[in-house]
């Protein structure tokens, strides 16, 4: 009982994860497109390929999944966008972060606490390749050596709190040190669950990122029918 207490008030985060590959015959993903609120039919509209259209789709599928399992009726909620693209529940006390990469979508969905998530292809990522996005404290500590867990897993968590924070890549960025197991952004200090998903022979990256501590994250890899 006090277990059950304990946790029921605790922050929670679902993290659900889906392939978005391979490619959906045109008339599936125009049900797909059909089954999503006009205005997210608009902003995936926007998107030209077609892989980009049915991610956006299976994001959107993945959010209603997420909501469900916190209790929300998530084909009721309206996804919305602020003034920086960061997307909402509107209306709703719950919190919101999607990315995709080649091959896979993920969404997590928080209740109590603010949430961002970036997903990556695991891969050796060169220095050079993200070398203009790093800050001076992060280019030092990769320089050094000092990188508390792969580069591709320090991306990852830098991307994620910057989706938390919802300001994306701006002014004042290039003093802060996101490559760290607790990083500060504007005062809040974000903390970071690391999330690897397989499919087939691939295997992908994952971080979470909270602005709490004490976050109860379930994760899943499932798919969408379509
Ligand atoms: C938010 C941001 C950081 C994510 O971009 P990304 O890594 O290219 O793409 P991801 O697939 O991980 O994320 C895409 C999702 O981010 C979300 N998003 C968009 N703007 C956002 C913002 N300001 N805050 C949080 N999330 C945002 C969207 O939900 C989008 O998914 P959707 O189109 O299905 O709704 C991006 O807006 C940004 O600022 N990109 C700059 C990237 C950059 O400068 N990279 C340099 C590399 S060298």
């Amino acid at each position: 009982m006090s277990h059950l207490l304990s946790t029921a008030y605790r922050p929670r985060v679902a993290l659900l994860a889906a392939p978005n590959m391979p490619l959906w015959a045109p008339s599936q993903l125009a049900r797909a497109t059909r089954a999503i609120s006009p205005s997210e039919q608009q902003y995936v509209m926007r998107f030209r390929p077609a892989d980009q259209k049915q991610a956006r789709c299976i994001a959107r599928h993945l959010v209603v999944q997420a909501a469900d399992m916190l209790g929300y009726p998530g084909k009721f909620l309206a996804l919305e966008r602020d003034a920086h693209g960061r997307p909402f529940l509107a209306g709703t006390d719950l919190d919101l972060s999607i990315s995709h990469t080649p091959g896979l979508t993920v969404c997590a969905i928080s209740l109590g606490c603010r949430v961002g998530v970036d997903v990556e292809l695991r891969r050796e990522l060169q220095f050079e390749e993200i070398a203009p996005a790093l800050s001076g404290p992060e280019k030092t500590r990769v320089q050094s050596g000092n990188l508390p867990w792969s580069l591709l897993s320090c991306w990852t968590v830098k991307e994620a709190v910057l989706k938390g924070d919802g300001r994306g890549f701006g002014p004042g960025l290039e003093a802060q040190d996101l490559f760290s197991p607790e990083p500060v952004l504007a005062g809040v200090r974000w903390h970071v669950s690391r999330h690897v998903f397989e499919h087939g022979a691939t295997t992908y990256l994952c971080a979470l990122a909270t602005d709490v501590s004490d976050a109860v994250v379930v994760s899943r890899l499932g798919s969408i029918p379509h």
